[in-house]
């Protein structure tokens, strides 16, 4: 098949950068424009972007021009690593103009006609589209993707909920910087230390987890009745989010039984035939100081979730760990992958 022209939104970003590396050899995508803030509008790409990444910017994207985030774009799908308040203003904008926007700003993520995807866990969500293109009366669509310690979280959760029935979960993180952006959490607030306060995230990611694993039932989402109490963390580490969990379900499972379900899961819906889709969503590490974030954020080249540490909690049912690639599947990958849901759908 042809590539489908992309554009990338806010493209010299912490997540924008993850898409240009990850696009510039897609099958199925051809990067055709990059955009920015007015900083960085009109210049080269090379010279404008702080490159954060050990792999050089591919050849073929360094000499592209940073372009404004409009409907001049020569893309039909866009991804969007824009900050929120860029996100809240742009998106709409530019499905409307016809672009199909696979997202990653929190800016709509809960509104009830915009699907917020994790394409293992609830594919059928995008069903919601039809909705949306009702609702809205957009040439294009608008598709977001979740937190991204929301997807180390949630991706650790469905396995075990599908079977075992999650109630409760007590849950604390702790956030590599490169989630906060480029350039980030001040070199002398972090370094030697943790910042136990990231506005705004554990309430995003309670929400945005009750809806994942909520069930679409006549065209809506319901989400799920489970209660969270969630701590987060900001801490010296460049990439991966950690969050330990003690769970509480409806029928407790032995850590045997939970990890042969981990084991096991494959996700739902056929996702496995994606092109960005690991093998098993979700690894089960035995050893007991497993998942650790340097050793397993690259696990199936950064888009399958560890968990380990599986124990008896004495206090719910269950603890265990889960580590996530914050900007890969946690971003850049997990939207790439949504598109991909949203080609094999035929939306594309
Ligand atoms: N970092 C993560 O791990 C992560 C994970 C999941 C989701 N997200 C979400 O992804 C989005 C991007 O995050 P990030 O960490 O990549 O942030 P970032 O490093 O601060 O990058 C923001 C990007 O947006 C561009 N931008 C800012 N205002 C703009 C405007 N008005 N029009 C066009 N471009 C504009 C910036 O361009 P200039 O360089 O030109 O200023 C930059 O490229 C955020 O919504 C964030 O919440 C991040």
């Amino acid at each position: 098949m042809d590539k489908i022209p992309v554009g990338i939104l806010g493209a010299t970003g912490a997540v924008g950068q993850r898409f240009v590396q990850l696009l510039a050899d897609h099958p199925w995508f051809e990067i055709a424009a990059l955009t920015g803030s007015e900083r960085t509008t009109g210049g080269v790409y090379r010279d404008v972007c702080r490159w954060v990444l050990d792999e050089d910017i591919p050849e073929s994207i360094g000499e592209m021009s940073v372009r404004e985030s409009d409907a001049s774009l020569p893309a039909r799908l866009l991804f969007s690593a824009l900050p929120t308040r860029a996100a809240k203003s742009l998106e709409p904008v530019l499905a409307e103009s016809g672009f199909v926007v696979c997202s990653n700003a929190s800016a709509y993520r809960q509104d009830p006609d915009v699907p917020l995807i994790i394409p293992e866990v609830n594919g059928d969500h995008l069903a919601l589209l039809e909705r949306q293109k009702s609702n809205r009366g957009w040439r294009g669509l608008l598709v977001t993707s979740p937190n991204c310690t929301t997807t180390g979280l949630v991706m650790a959760l469905k396995p075990l909920d599908q079977v075992f029935g999650v109630r409760q979960v007590f849950a604390t993180t702790m956030q590599a910087v490169s989630g906060a952006g480029y350039p980030g959490v001040p070199y002398l607030d972090i370094i030697d230390n943790i910042i136990p306060n990231i506005p705004g995230e554990a309430e995003k990611i309670g929400q945005e987890t009750q809806l994942l694993l909520g069930k679409f039932e006549d065209g809506k989402r319901m989400p799920a009745e489970i209660g969270l109490s969630i701590q987060t963390n900001r801490v010296p580490l460049f990439d991966g989010h950690t969050v330990n969990m003690s769970i509480k379900f409806e029928r407790s499972p032995t850590p045997d039984e939970a990890i042969e379900v981990l084991r096991e899961y494959r996700g739902s819906g056929g996702t496995a035939e994606l092109h960005s889709a690991p093998e098993q969503p979700v690894l089960v590490r035995l050893e007991p100081d497993r998942p650790q974030p340097r050793r397993d954020r690259g696990a199936s080249k950064g888009m399958s979730v560890t968990v380990g540490s599986i124990r008896p909690c004495p206090l719910l049912d269950l603890r265990m760990i889960s580590v996530v690639h914050n900007t890969l599947r946690g971003a850049a990958s997990g939207s790439i992958l949504n598109a991909e849901l949203l080609v094999s759908k035929g939306y594309l």
